[in-house]
């Protein structure tokens, strides 16, 4: 083992990887999980970690002939190895190089030879979430991103704090006395560079994306309040469609129930419908066994544009998001075809009463006063619960008292209404149905082309 150790420290480099060394190393992987390296400098021992982290393991299948199972040995030894190397240092006392080397190091593990289990996750988490924020911007957008990954569960609060913070300017002082001296141009670039954006807190914008879970409402609420004050910034021309995208992704990042209080709360615009459309008509009073009789046969050379159309002209889009658009009130539809056959689908469309999950179902809340409101329980909390009244517009919410309630009776009824296919014919029923299961794909083989 000491002479491979020796070798271990100078495995750095692309011509390591054409070595026989590196065929032999992956070819004894367990010795390798076991190799003792706490005699290595802190650098060589980064640089294991690196160099182990990108080699090209799953290769040696085709140049070394090594069996699927050699291979997933391999890969587990050196994950294993790297782990332990990068816990083995203790990041706050590493130089600036060093720690974004180690940042770098732990993502390359956990991304190419599989993600952190939970023990893994806490141990550096321990390590690196006292270390943010830091004095040094380049480490902190390093650990911001990591953090994110690893779930920490004080980067949102903390990173949401730097952006709602006083933008700094990204001029410098050299250059302010330089611009208050030349009066000329100095104004109109002393302008501009004032309202530069703050690059920092977008990227801390940028990495919180990601961040699914672990929100309270009022870092929701400012993370949203943080667009409109970038949206002011004076940026390149996609930079507005750039910071478009990051708040859209963090928001669909939400679960169903966050995308509702989100909006209930005005952390964000809900989402408003354009006029909706009216169908051709005549309509009927379809009942579950004529639709179904029409799509068993009827689901093809449909049109993809009159569904759609259907889905905002029989209200669908009001209450439900779908392939990128639509209400927060009802769940999201676009997936809907992995998970419901033709038949579930009429069924939920046409006897939304039939399976209500408790997730979405109605209550009637009754107060001491006598008082009672018919709604939604979005939020609950040791003293409150917030019901949401209209369905059709999350904004409509009334907060009541625990103290103040007499009962809670949970409803029998959906909150979707069940007659909505009825000013539909035959062809817009068809349409329908068929955009519904094509997860919004133009391309699906039930459309006409
Ligand atoms: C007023 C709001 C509202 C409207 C309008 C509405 N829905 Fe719903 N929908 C809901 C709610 C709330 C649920 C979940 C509770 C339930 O299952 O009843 C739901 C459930 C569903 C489900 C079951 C989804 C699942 O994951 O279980 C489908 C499918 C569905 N709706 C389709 C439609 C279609 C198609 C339209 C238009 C023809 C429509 N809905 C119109 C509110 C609405």
């Amino acid at each position: 083992m000491q002479s491979r150790d020796r070798f271990l420290k100078f495995a750095v480099g692309n011509a390591f990887y054409h070595s026989r060394l590196f065929v032999d190393l992956m070819k004894n992987a367990e010795a390798l999980a076991e190799g003792d390296l706490s005699q290595a400098a802190t650098d060589d021992r980064l640089g294991i970690v690196i160099s182990f982290a990108r080699a090209p393991i799953a290769s040696l299948s085709k140049t070394e002939g090594m069996t699927e199972t050699e291979i997933t040995n391999a890969e587990e030894s050196v994950r294993t190895l790297s782990l332990r190397l990068l816990q083995g240092m203790k990041y706050s006392t590493l130089t600036k190089d060093q720690q974004l080397t180690y940042l770098r190091g732990m993502s390359l593990v956990f991304l190419r030879l599989g993600p952190p289990e939970e023990s893994e996750r806490n141990a550096f988490l321990e390590q690196l979430d006292g270390s943010f924020p830091g004095a040094d911007d380049e480490l902190n957008r390093e650990l911001c991103q990591a953090l994110v990954y690893l779930k920490s569960p004080t980067v949102i609060g903390k990173a949401v704090g730097l952006m709602t913070a006083e933008s700094r300017p990204t001029v410098t002082e050299d250059l302010q006395d330089l611009l208050a001296r030349n009066r000329g141009y100095g104004g109109a670039i002393a302008a501009s560079a004032a309202n530069a954006p703050d690059q920092q807190q977008v990227w801390y914008a940028f990495c919180l994306r990601n961040a699914k879970e672990g929100w309270t409402l009022d870092q929701r609420k400012a993370y949203f309040a943080w667009f409109e004050r970038a949206h002011r910034w004076a940026g390149g021309a996609s930079f507005h469609g750039f910071l478009k995208n990051i708040e859209e992704e963090c928001f669909l990042n939400a679960s169903e129930k966050d995308r509702l209080l989100i909006e209930a709360s005005g952390a964000r615009k809900p989402y408003a419908p354009p006029e909706l459309p009216k169908p051709a008509g005549p309509g009927h009073d379809w009942t579950l066994d004529e639709v179904r009789m029409l799509a068993e046969s009827g689901l093809k050379d449909r049109n993809f544009e009159n569904g759609q159309k259907m889905f905002a002209a029989t209200r669908c889009v009001i209450c439900h998001r779908f392939g990128g658009s639509g209400g927060a009130t009802g769940p999201d539809l676009t997936q809907l075809a992995g998970r419901f056959t033709v038949k579930d689908l009429t069924e939920a469309i046409m006897d939304p009463s039939k399976v209500v999950s408790d997730q979405y179902r109605a209550s009637t809340v009754v107060t001491t006063a006598g008082l009672s409101v018919t709604g939604r329980i979005i939020a609950e909390n040791a003293t409150s619960v917030t019901v949401l009244t209209n369905p059709e517009d999350p904004t409509k919410i009334v907060e009541l008292a625990k103290s103040e309630i007499d009962e809670i009776q949970p409803s029998t009824v959906s909150i979707m209404p069940a007659d909505l296919l009825k000013p539909l014919n035959q062809e817009e029923v068809l349409d329908l149905l068929a955009y519904l299961l094509s997860r919004g794909d133009k391309g699906n083989g039930m459309f006409r082309r």
